[in-house]
């Protein structure tokens, strides 16, 4: 996984520079609730995490060395982790927010259970998480060897699981969920390609 996403993100900043849109939705969430910490599981080369932390003491937990070399290049203010999401938690350290753009769905069932349990055990009491993950409605859903109920594996050893509502809210069973959504995000890459994707939200409180 690691090579992989050292691979991809030696080409530069695959996604482009700015945000995912929904940083200002989560932006506007967690100043209404009194977020001042943010834990960013999965930050890439730190889009994201860079936009955040203008607003909130913001951790990034990252695997790729790769992307943590670009993000620390443009983003001073965020304190970039390089490590795996699975060795959490960061000992000493309660966030009272956490953002995840696009990474639980890269995970079979019991990976992506232990991951959603280490974020709710990182947050501190009344934290609250703000994902997103792809939608079963996506036009990718389907390509590949079905390796798990709707878990496809795409490319060899590479797989993506597309959520429904009912499974997103039954993987957050032990939160509390204070909203899920849909959303069509439009992806502009490095080559001025785009690809519009179909996610889903989910915002919960420990
Ligand atoms: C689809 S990308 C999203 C990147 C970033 N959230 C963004 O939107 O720009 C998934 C990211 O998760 C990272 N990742 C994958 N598995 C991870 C793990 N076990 N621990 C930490 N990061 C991981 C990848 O290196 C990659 O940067």
């Amino acid at each position: 996984m690691k090579g992989y996403w050292d691979e991809r993100f030696s080409k530069g900043k695959i996604w482009g520079e700015l945000p995912s849109n929904t940083v200002e939705a989560a932006t506007k969430l967690f100043l209404n609730n009194g977020v001042k910490t943010v834990l960013v599981p999965g930050a890439g080369y730190g889009r994201n995490s860079k936009a955040l932390a203008t607003t909130f003491k913001v951790d990034a937990i990252e695997l790729s060395q790769q992307a943590i070399a670009t993000a620390k290049e443009q983003d001073k203010q965020t304190t970039y982790i390089e490590g795996s999401v699975f060795d959490l938690p960061i000992p000493h350290k309660k966030y009272d927010g956490i953002y995840c753009y696009n990474l639980l769905h890269l995970f079979l069932l019991s990976e992506r259970v232990t991951f959603i349990q280490k974020c709710i055990d990182q947050l501190a009491e009344d934290g609250m998480i703000f994902l997103t993950c792809f939608s079963n409605k996506d036009t990718s859903y389907g390509q590949g060897v079905e390796v798990e109920k709707d878990t496809f594996e795409y490319k060899p050893g590479k797989v993506a699981h597309f959520f429904s509502e009912e499974d997103l809210l039954n993987h957050f069973k032990h939160a509390e969920v204070i909203q899920t959504g849909s959303i069509d995000e439009k992806l502009v890459y490095i080559d001025q390609t785009e690809r519009t994707y179909k996610l889903r939200y989910i915002i919960a409180k420990k």
